[in-house]
């Protein structure tokens, strides 16, 4: 079984071909050129671009994995969360190659399918496994059961990890995305006294996050900063505030679950100091721990065209209704499976 698999719900375009043996092929444009002077994704822009992008990348996919839209099995795309022309770019494109090979049409829930990402790895994690789930949207700790059968244990209750990510690097004058831009920042930085930053929610039980107060923290020390040194060890104490608290409640939640694997995905999962981090916990409490490559945590169709043929493979695809959706909780994305830690 072949799946092709469409991205286009934000700034990136995406193809792959995910297969029985595999990952067969995939390739990426990525829009950060194109958006950078705005300092953000300018959304008509972004799908201006992807319907320039989109069909030479599928042709581009089809030769690499030496296949035929004919010779598909399904075409997958990201029906949603995501920016609403952006996804619509996806979706008509690939209803087109669907209707035209009579082919079913898989709509992919972006979340569900960064979660599935790191099974695109060898060794892949085995059912059951906890998801730290770290996007520019979205903050999740979810029990992972199988495909389809997930149970959030805490989310964001303001601004996703990545976003805060994103902000506070905008506060530093930092270019778009902000993210890797203040990550490499912190490189430089170390600690100091001079700032500390509270590591929110975790002096309570729970696994809730809120990131919104530690970017008005970052707001009122910047005065302070006087020098390129300052600036560098404020983005390490920005950057060690933000990976502490997601290791504390990472840590909690395996505790309460039982679980002994964790896996990492979405964009955030590329940032370094959350890896060594999460690599200590493992190593200190003997856990096995997945993280994607690094083009496998931020935006991608591998993960679309992998989640499309795992749908498929467990007979559990939704039927293939077109359809597109700005918002889309996880939640909502099959009846929900009752779970028991
Ligand atoms: O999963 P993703 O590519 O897109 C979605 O939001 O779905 O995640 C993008 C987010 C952005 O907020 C970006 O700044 C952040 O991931 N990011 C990072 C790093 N690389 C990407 N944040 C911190 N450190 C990084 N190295
Ligand atoms: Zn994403």
């Amino acid at each position: 079984m072949n799946i092709l698999g469409i991205e286009t719900s934000c700034d990136e375009t995406a193809a792959a071909v995910y297969g029985n043996g595999g990952l067969r092929s995939h390739t990426l444009h990525s829009q950060i050129a194109l958006h950078a002077e705005y300092g953000g994704v300018v959304p008509e822009l972004a799908s201006r671009d992807h319907v320039s992008r989109i069909n030479p990348l599928i042709r581009e996919v089809l030769a690499q994995a030496d296949l035929r839209p004919s010779d598909l099995d399904g075409v997958a795309y990201t029906a949603g969360p995501g920016l609403i022309g952006a996804l619509m770019v996806g979706a008509s494109v690939a209803a087109g190659i669907a209707t035209a090979h009579g082919l079913p049409l898989i709509p992919v829930h972006h979340m569900e399918a960064h979660l599935l990402a790191p099974m695109l790895e060898d060794p892949r994690p085995e059912f059951p496994f906890l998801a730290l789930l770290v996007s520019g949207g979205h903050t999740l700790l979810v029990n992972v059961q199988g495909v389809g059968r997930y149970e959030i244990l805490g989310e964001s209750l303001d601004d996703a990890v990545g976003e805060a990510f994103d902000k506070t690097a905008k506060l530093l004058g930092l270019p778009y995305p902000g993210g890797p831009h203040l990550a490499r920042l912190a490189e430089g930085g170390q600690a100091s006294k001079a700032w500390k930053f509270p590591r929110p929610m975790t002096d309570r039980p729970g696994l809730e996050f809120s990131f919104s107060g530690l970017k008005t923290a970052v707001l009122t020390a910047l005065p302070r900063a006087q020098s390129e040194q300052d600036r560098a060890d404020l983005a390490w104490a920005f950057q060690e505030a933000v990976t502490d608290t997601l290791a504390i409640k990472c840590s909690r939640a395996l505790e309460q679950t039982g679980l002994t694997q964790l896996v990492v995905a979405g964009g955030v999962g590329a940032n370094k100091r959350l890896r060594e981090k999460l690599g200590e916990l493992a190593r200190r409490d003997g856990l096995r721990l997945y993280f994607p490559r690094h083009e496998f945590c931020t935006d991608n169709a591998a993960m679309i065209a992998y989640a499309g043929w795992a749908r498929r493979s467990e007979g559990r695809a939704p039927t293939g209704k077109l359809f597109t959706t700005p918002r889309w909780a996880i939640s909502e994305l099959l009846p929900p499976t009752p779970v028991t830690a």
